[in-house]
């Protein structure tokens, strides 16, 4: 049995970078159980930057419902982070979780995400490719950091109103084919 940790980064729901991200995820092959986190549901601080991670044992002093990510982190094989391109880069929903991400890079760090798989879903307005330029570099970088193994980047632009992704049956159909081999 394989684990995905599926963040759900757009407060549209049955948007864009959620329709693709469930798409890729629809037709996996083999034993898989999907953790999703609709996080825009969700109540996530930033960091605090206090320095204190692990102090008390656990990856964050911060008493919140990131606890439930680190949770589903600790056990996942595959990490996969849906966005929506907000300013060129990641969308506030999300963006206090990856700065949560601090203590998987702590030289106290008690657990790391070392060796697990990172895929990045994310969809824009504008019609050029290279508006993700900014979020791939943050994207990639940080999984340097981290040392998790980037297996899909699925970043597609043209796609502003709320419906687009699902009305693109190419789209979801490339999705999902994409989508078999992820584990
Ligand atoms: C606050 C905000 C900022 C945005 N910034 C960008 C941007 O910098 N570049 C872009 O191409 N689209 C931008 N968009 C458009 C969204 O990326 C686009 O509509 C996306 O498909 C929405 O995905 P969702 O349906 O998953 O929320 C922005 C939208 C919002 C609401």
């Amino acid at each position: 049995m394989k684990r995905i940790c599926l963040l759900l980064g757009s407060p549209r729901k049955g948007g864009n970078s959620e329709t693709m991200a469930e798409a890729l995820v629809s037709e996996v092959n083999g034993d898989v159980e999907i953790d999703r986190f609709r996080l825009g549901d969700m109540t996530i601080d930033g960091c605090l930057d206090c320095r204190k991670c692990w102090s008390g044992g656990r990856p964050c002093i911060i008493d919140d419902e990131m606890d439930n990510i680190y949770e589903s982190l600790a056990e996942a094989d595959t990490v996969i982070f849906a966005t929506p391109l907000y300013w060129y880069s990641w969308s506030s929903q999300i963006k206090p979780v990856l700065d949560r991400l601090v203590p998987f890079v702590s030289d106290e760090a008690l657990s790391v995400l070392k060796g697990k798989k990172a895929i990045l879903v994310a969809s824009a307005g504008d019609s050029h490719e290279s508006c993700f330029d900014g979020l791939l570099y943050s994207f990639r970088e940080s999984c340097k950091l981290l040392e998790m193994e980037i297996t899909g980047e699925f970043c597609y632009p043209d796609l502003y109103t709320k419906n687009e992704a699902s009305e693109d049956a190419g789209l979801i159909a490339d999705l999902k084919e994409a989508g078999k081999n992820i584990l």
